[in-house]
């Protein structure tokens, strides 16, 4: 088992093995958050594979669980989702001093995280993500959110987990274009923070060492996360490919997933850095390591349209955009870019 601490104003611990979930009531007591009552919310995919699994463990460590289970899917990242999660935790006369359990991907992470921020004004939560993009990117930092028929992540809290708890044995179950989904995030993470993570990105085979991947990952997000929980500051690195990647996403109509839209800003981003001359790197070994991980690097969208999605974005800052270049394989830094330039910008980066 890997273990990380995450210095943050209230400090958790993130522990990464396979088979974790079978000792949740031990890791529980062992983190100092020992809970009288868990309620684990998880969702109609994960919940028949892993929650039985969570609940035994939780009672055979003297923790009463109950499940509560949500439909799967981002359509239901929903208020109304959170409510009933509200409501189920009220039902069963949860208090503030029992504790929410997240079992799932980034979608119940994410909604029974800001459940536990504010049911009776905050209770504690932790986090066992069960996707690869949920062990390497959303269960930590302390992000929740619900969506809005206006847009993604419209209403949440920064609301940290008192742990978190990844077994990797659970991404066995994840279909290939989740993993390649997590794949791009960690493609992400090497390619503005470690090289030699990068370069194993470039072949399938870090498949094979997923604790390593994980940790490592986590490591890189906490490095970006710590000192700037709120996200002011270097944290808005983590968005490299974002920026041109949420466009993408809205404008597929959410056909492309996160990752696959990703892929394609980050490749974008990068030529138009390098073409613009904001960086000296070149995109090609990028090209290479996502398409060794199944993932597109181009897009039909024009210009044009992508600058429109682009613009709905809530990041934009008054009349700049902020975006992360590479310095070089490992190294990043924030550069603006004027409003008016932009489409200049998204123009440079398309093509090949
Ligand atoms: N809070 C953050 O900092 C942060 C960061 C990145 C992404 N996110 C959010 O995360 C969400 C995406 O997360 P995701 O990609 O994990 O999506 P997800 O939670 O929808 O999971 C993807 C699918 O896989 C299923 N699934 C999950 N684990 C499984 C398993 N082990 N075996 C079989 N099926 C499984 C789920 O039921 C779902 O159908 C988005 O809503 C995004 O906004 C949040
Ligand atoms: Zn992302």
């Amino acid at each position: 088992m890997k273990e990380l601490l995450i210095n943050t104003d209230e400090p958790y611990r993130v522990l990464v093995g396979r088979g974790l979930l079978r000792d949740m009531g031990q890791w529980l007591r062992a983190a100092g958050a020992p809970a009288a009552r868990a309620l684990i919310v998880t969702d109609t995919h994960v919940g028949p594979l892993y929650a039985q699994t969570v609940a035994d463990a939780l009672s055979a460590g003297d923790c009463a669980a109950d499940i509560f289970t949500v439909p799967a899917g981002e359509e239901y990242k929903t208020p109304e989702t959170l409510i009933s999660i509200c409501r189920e935790l009220a039902r069963l006369e949860y208090t503030r001093r029992d504790l929410v359990v997240a079992l799932g991907g980034g979608v119940v992470g994410d909604m029974a995280g800001f459940a536990s921020a504010v049911y009776q004004r905050g209770m504690r939560f932790v986090q066992c993500p069960t996707t690869l993009l949920s062990a390497v990117d959303a269960s930590v930092g302390g992000k929740t959110a619900v969506d809005l028929p206006e847009g993604k992540n419209m209403i949440g809290a920064f609301h940290q987990p008192s742990l978190v708890v990844c077994d990797t044995g659970t991404f066995a179950t994840l279909p290939p274009q989740r993993m390649s989904d997590g794949a791009a995030e960690i493609i992400k993470h090497a390619a503005i923070a470690d090289e030699a993570l990068f370069a194993q990105m470039r072949s399938e085979d870090w498949q094979r060492t997923p604790d390593d991947i994980v940790a490592r990952n986590v490591a890189i997000k906490r490095s970006f996360v710590i000192g700037d929980e709120r996200d002011q500051g270097k944290r808005q690195m983590l968005n490299f490919g974002h920026t041109i990647g949420h466009a993408v996403e809205a404008w597929s109509g959410y056909t492309l997933s996160h990752g696959q839209s990703v892929a394609i800003g980050m490749v974008m981003e990068m030529r138009a850095a390098r073409r613009l001359g904001l960086s000296g790197v070149h995109e090609a070994p990028m090209v290479e390591a996502l398409r060794a991980n199944h993932l597109p690097v181009s897009t039909e969208a024009t210009p044009e349209v992508l600058l429109r999605y682009a613009l709905h974005d809530k990041k934009r800052q008054q009349r700049q955009i902020s975006l992360t270049v590479l310095r070089e394989w490992g190294k990043a830094e924030l550069v603006s870019v004027e409003l008016d330039d932009f489409l200049r910008f998204i123009e440079a980066g398309g093509g090949a």
